[in-house]
């Protein structure tokens, strides 16, 4: 299957999980890649598997915070540049901080806002223009199923994904009648740095009977990234054509 001939693709948290999972993807199916991170050494291993499985000379990498507005501006530019354009856009950079709600400071809350919503929102401004005059442009972006589900001592990571849902639907709104379309994965239960433990985890004193409920129901638990790459690549791909303003729950059915 090659519905990524021709296309230019442009994804942020490129460098691990879910993100750099679509990338392997996207390149699998012909598209042409920038792979945008703050993880330079995460990059490089995208950039390794590529080459590996010889289709590196589609694919570039770049250096990139999307929460800084300055550095947003020229990545983006820089991108679309290299690309000659962009017809696709994946917001796949994201950060998981869990914390008691009580005891949640400001700095805390506003970095997860900053990096999530602010950060996502910044990528989409920036690449619009472009998008507009690109080829059946799409723009894939990061919920959760902590934007609609209980997720205890997430409130800040929820605010935020329930936010990038909340401003997807706005955008699909905006600009579905220049042939813009806007959808959110949204998923739970899938393998990668951010769920692995290597990040930062829950409290110490977390209730997990609270969690319960969040267990797959099929499989033999967490699935891997490319689960969720599999379906973006169908949302940015024309078998997408007719999805736009909604959310792609990808969780093996936790909650059903
Ligand atoms: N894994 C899950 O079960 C799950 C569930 C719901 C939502 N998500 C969302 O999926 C997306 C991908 O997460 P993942 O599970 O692959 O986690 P991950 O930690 O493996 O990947 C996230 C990537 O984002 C990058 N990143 C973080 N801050 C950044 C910044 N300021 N600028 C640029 N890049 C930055 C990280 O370096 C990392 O490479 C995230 O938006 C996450 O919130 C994941």
């Amino acid at each position: 299957m090659n519905r990524f001939d021709g296309r230019r693709v442009l994804i942020t948290g490129a460098g691990s999980g879910i993100g750099q999972a679509t990338v392997h993807r996207i390149l699998a199916e012909g598209g042409r890649v920038v792979a945008a991170d703050i993880d330079t050494a995460g990059l490089r291993g995208t950039a390794d598997r590529a080459a590996a499985d010889g289709v590196g000379g589609r694919l570039e990498t770049a250096a990139l915070d999307i929460a800084d507005e300055a550095a947003v501006r020229s990545g983006v530019a820089a991108a679309v540049e290299r690309l000659g354009g962009l017809d696709v856009l994946v917001n796949a950079a994201g950060i998981l901080r869990s914390s008691h709600t009580h005891e949640t400071g400001l700095d805390f809350f506003n970095k997860i806002i900053s990096v999530n919503l602010t950060g996502t929102f910044l990528m989409i401004r920036e690449s619009l223009p472009a998008l507009l005059a690109g080829r059946v442009p799409v723009i894939v972006n990061f919920s959760s199923t902590s934007a609609s589900f209980a997720h205890p001592y997430m409130a800040a990571y929820a605010a935020s994904k329930g936010g990038i849902q909340s401003m997807t639907h706005a955008i699909a709104s905006e600009y579905g009648k220049q042939g813009l379309r806007a959808v959110c994965v949204a998923p739970g239960s899938i393998a990668s740095n951010m769920t692995s433990g290597r990040g930062p985890g829950l409290p110490e004193d977390a209730d997990m009977s609270l969690f319960v409920k969040l267990a797959p129901a099929i499989g033999q638990g967490f699935a891997g990234p490319e689960t969720v790459a599999g379906v973006i690549a169908m949302l940015a791909s024309e078998d997408g054509a007719f999805i736009t303003g909604t959310e792609i729950r990808i969780d093996g059915g936790t909650h059903m």
